[in-house]
């Protein structure tokens, strides 16, 4: 079966609640006794995020056939790590690994979002979902005699649950250049970073069977000085990321295209602000004597104009980040792409008031020729944030894209 695991959005809603409801009258799976509807579900739904609590769906030939989410535990600070999971499948597509696929997605992944351990509720009657469970790990770690009742009889409850690698415990292979004086504190987020590396190249690799790669390669070959992966990474960050994008250097729009597909495909509302003071530009395939005429042509092209906020003029200038603070209003930066000019660190500093804690960056130019006379300063920006804990770092994508996580905190 060709499966994809992705996001969930609220299109998907109807199905999901048909897949649940399904299971209703079943007595075997849920122990809410009456079907419910998207409209009551749908607080409920809005209560997830990609990167924190999320909601997963698993679609095969463009239809919804099983879904896993993730919630709170327990409200209280100390059981922050641990998170309960549920597992749907629709009643057709039962026995075919789909929940398998879910539930090991969801193991894999649970370390990057702080999870250390998953916790299942499942009915004592329910072997299908025990054996499941089992297969993969999950031991029995509670058991609640007739706790449930079910048309008149009596049934029990079982909590199952799996301690996720704590991300200090990874062989010495997997974390990579550890250096010597490393403290074992210091190790766990060090070995978060190179688990999340793992996981955005895994996502890439997802993109490429998926058909927004043609649709950004086209835009890449039309639109775009970067390279296809750190469009597709740019496209997912807009996808996932909470708060709003604030793109500098937007050129002739390849990437702002790029991050406006993202937030499209989010089904969530999120403001998109990209800066161009405009120019010419002599290049062999991308040359323009007027920027801004041609990003806004191409942005009206592919239909993406009204997402866009648009401020004319340059990073640091007084007006534009007034003018940039008035657009987001209350809202913090959850995707930061830099591809201006070499002034990495001084764009961050006008920024760095409404950037988020984990903000996803996307800094160009970090490594180049000699002749490149952005990079050596780039690069020096970004090892300057990174040696002083602000910045996270997550790999080199295409050509010479840094990617990251803002961990400087709010100045
Ligand atoms: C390399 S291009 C960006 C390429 C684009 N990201 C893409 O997808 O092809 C750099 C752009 O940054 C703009 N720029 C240079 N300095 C800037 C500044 N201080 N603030 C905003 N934009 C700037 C330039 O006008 C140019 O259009």
């Amino acid at each position: 079966m060709n499966l994809i695991l992705r996001d969930a959005v609220e299109a998907d809603l109807s199905a999901i609640i048909e897949i649940y409801n399904a299971t209703v009258p079943t007595r075997m799976v849920t122990a809410e006794l009456e079907p419910t509807t998207v409209e009551a579900r749908l607080p409920w739904f809005r209560d997830h995020s990609p990167d924190e609590y999320p909601f997963w769906v698993a679609e095969s030939d463009g239809r919804v056939i099983g879904w896993l989410n993730f919630k709170k535990f327990l409200p209280r600070g100390a059981y922050r790590g641990t998170a309960e999971i549920s597992v749907y499948v629709h009643e057709n597509f039962r026995r075919h690994g789909v929940g398998q696929r879910l539930l090991e997605e969801a193991i894999a992944r649970a370390p990057s979002l702080g999870i250390t351990a998953l916790v299942g509720l499942i009915f004592g009657h329910n072997e299908p979902s025990l054996k499941l469970f089992d297969r993969l790990g999950f031991e029995r770690w509670g058991f609640f005699p007739a706790v449930a009742q079910l048309d008149g009889v009596k049934r029990d409850l079982i909590v199952v649950g799996l301690h996720c690698p704590a991300p200090d415990s990874h062989p010495e292979s997997f974390r990579g250049p550890v250096s010597a004086e490393t403290t074992s504190h210091a190790d766990a987020p060090q070995a978060r970073c190179y688990k999340d590396c793992l996981n955005l190249m895994q996502t890439l690799m997802h993109y490429r069977q998926e058909p927004i790669h043609s649709a950004l390669q086209k835009i890449r070959d039309k639109y775009s000085m970067l390279h296809l992966d750190v469009l597709l990474l740019i496209y997912h960050f807009s996808k996932i990321c909470s708060g709003s994008i604030l793109e500098i250097g937007a050129f002739v729009g390849g990437a702002t295209i790029a991050a406006a597909f993202g937030v499209r495909d989010s089904g969530r509302q999120k403001k998109l602000i990209a800066i161009e003071p405009g120019g010419g530009v002599k290049h062999r395939r991308l040359g323009t004597r007027n920027i801004l005429r041609d990003l806004e042509r191409n942005l009206a092209r592919q239909r993406v104009s009204k997402m866009v906020t648009l401020i004319k003029g340059r990073s640091f200038a007084p007006e534009t980040i007034s003018a940039v603070h008035q657009a987001l209003g209350s809202e913090e930066i959850g995707l930061l792409i830099l591809d201006a000019d070499a002034g990495k660190r001084r764009d961050i500093e006008c920024y760095r008031d409404k950037l988020a804690d984990g903000c996803w960056m996307v800094i160009d130019d970090y490594s180049g020729a000699d002749s490149n006379v952005k990079s050596a300063p780039s690069r020096a920006d970004v090892d300057a944030l990174v040696a002083a804990g602000a910045l996270e770092p997550l790999g080199f994508y295409g050509w010479s894209t840094w990617v990251g996580r803002w961990r400087g905190g709010s100045s």
